[in-house]
């Protein structure tokens, strides 16, 4: 079975952000990865649209799923894939940032998946290389292909996001994913409300569409979606909770407070979890948790976005795709 779409060339080389997206670039996107999902279910997951090509991907921070689902992506797609991780890398030896991009273009990336604790690393990149560049989360600013997971793995649930009511937990003032996705969720119709303690909610929010509430319970019974977030440590400079006991009881997600969540919600977390703080064993298995749904789109969405980056965009039939 062939799988016709034609992508149009509305889409930049790079994919840094969803700031600056139209709706109908983050719909077309939604569409093509469910053209991928359907790949993913054959017996040999594989087909040969990007044989040829080249995905680095270049991570100076730890990952699990992200680098795993690109890697596994592209393998997926027939690219070839070349991996560096800063830690065995000659940045120990001084080399700069640069340097290293340069490096890693020169042995023919078609694209570069980059992932660094400073906001802006992917986009000062984009500028020393040919290749396109994925921002795989960059500090505190965004992780664009999180969000577009998310919004993927919701409407496979719901059909649409228009109307829906989405609550954000946690460490929101940190956190890539939390304005990726409050970006993405308002893009596509949804309600968004941000729930935590008022010194993990971001400074600057006037501009933000979204409701804000300092206390869980008081509006838990309202969600049609939770969507829970790692307190993000490693880049706190100092304690911005009492406690982690003291947070869990007032803004995990544990056995006794999902009862208030409605029998019909989602639970959604981008990992990794960390257990007993802002979600608990227990919920994360709740027949309403559709985290695990999240890695496995991951792959999906991220092979939809390898394909639109770097397939020739006019009249790009996906006769490869078969
Ligand atoms: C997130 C990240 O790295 O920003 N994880 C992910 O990509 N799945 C969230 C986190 O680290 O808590």
């Amino acid at each position: 079975m062939s799988i016709d779409i034609e992508i149009p060339p509305m889409f930049n080389k790079h994919l840094l952000g969803i700031e600056g997206m139209t709706r109908e670039q983050l719909e077309l996107i939604l569409e093509l990865t469910d053209r991928f999902a359907e790949i993913g279910k054959r017996p040999i997951p594989k087909v040969p649209a990007l044989r040829g090509r080249t995905v680095a991907s270049v991570f100076f921070e730890d990952s699990t799923r992200t680098r795993l689902s690109f890697e596994s992506a592209a393998r997926r797609l027939s690219a070839d894939t070349l991996t560096f991780s800063a830690g065995s890398s000659s940045l120990s030896k001084g080399e700069s940032l640069r340097d290293t991009v340069e490096v890693i273009s020169s042995y023919g990336a078609d694209v570069l998946i980059v992932r660094h604790n400073m906001a802006g690393t992917p986009k000062r990149v984009s500028e020393w290389t040919q290749a396109s560049v994925v921002n795989a989360g960059d500090g505190c600013h965004e992780h664009p292909t999180q969000a577009l997971l998310d919004c993927y793995t919701l409407k496979q649930q719901r059909g649409s996001l228009d109307g829906m009511s989405i609550g954000i937990v946690g460490d929101i003032r940190h956190s890539r994913v939390a304005r990726s996705n409050v970006l993405a969720f308002t893009s596509l119709g949804a309600k968004v409300t941000l729930i935590a303690p008022q010194t993990l909610l971001p400074d600057f929010m006037e501009n933000w569409p979204v409701d804000v509430s300092n206390v869980f319970d008081d509006v838990i019974a309202d969600l049609d979606a939770c969507y829970l977030l790692r307190m993000q440590s490693e880049r706190q400079s100092k304690g911005l909770v009492p406690s982690l006991r003291e947070y869990a009881k007032d803004f995990g997600l544990n056995a006794r407070r999902s009862l208030f969540l409605r029998k019909d919600a989602l639970i959604l977390h981008p990992g990794p979890t960390n257990q007993g703080v802002e979600i608990t064993a227990e919920v994360t298995t709740d027949e309403r948790s559709i985290i695990l749904d999240q890695v496995t789109n991951g792959v999906s969405l991220r092979m939809a976005v390898l394909f639109m980056l770097l397939s020739p965009h006019e009249s790009t039939q996906m006769d490869e795709v078969k």
